[in-house]
């Protein structure tokens, strides 16, 4: 069995967990085993079960992460576990029409885990609600590059 990786979604009307099942298929097809797990009601606990996580999440508000995902951003602003066991990849939810928020939920998560000594793998995707692409065709040919660059080379270190 290869290399767990949990993806951690924030959603307000679905569409990170749509693009989750698909972005679990490409991960699953190409040999990981995928632990699907909405953010509401976790805590800093979820990031003892593994190394390797895809934060999948969209934006609200004023860039503010999605209504299910502010208890879990909250808890670890405030406990400040040490991450530095994690690693990480991001796929961000947004809409170029608001701008300066733009991908901010998104922004958000990877600010604080990089603060908390997580490690990000690659480059985020981020997607424009707005720009005529499924969020899910994009995340799907972002995270077969993702996983061949990042994920395969260390399977092949450990
Ligand atoms: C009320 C509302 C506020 C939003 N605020 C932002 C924002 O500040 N920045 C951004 O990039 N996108 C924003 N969006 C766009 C959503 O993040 C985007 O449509 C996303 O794909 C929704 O994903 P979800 O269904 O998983 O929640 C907003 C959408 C709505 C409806």
């Amino acid at each position: 069995m290869g290399h767990e990786i949990t993806i951690l979604i924030g959603t307000m009307t679905g569409t990170a967990e749509l693009v989750s099942d698909d972005v679990r298929d490409v991960l699953e097809a190409a040999g990981y085993r995928v632990v699907i797990e909405p953010m509401d009601d976790l805590t800093e606990s979820i990031f003892s079960r593994g190394s390797t996580f895809l934060i999948c999440t969209s934006t609200y508000g004023q860039g503010d992460v999605p209504d299910n995902a502010q208890a879990f951003f909250s808890s670890l602003q405030d406990a400040r576990p040490d991450l530095s066991h994690v690693q990480y990849g991001l796929i961000a939810l947004g809409d170029r029409t608001y701008k300066a928020t733009y991908c901010g939920g998104g922004r958000r998560f990877d600010a604080l885990l990089s603060e908390l000594g997580a490690t990000r793998l690659g480059e985020p995707l981020m997607h424009d609600a707005g720009s005529g692409t499924l969020p899910e065709d994009v995340a799907v040919d972002w995270v077969k590059r993702w996983a061949d660059t990042w994920l395969a080379r260390e399977v092949e270190v450990a």
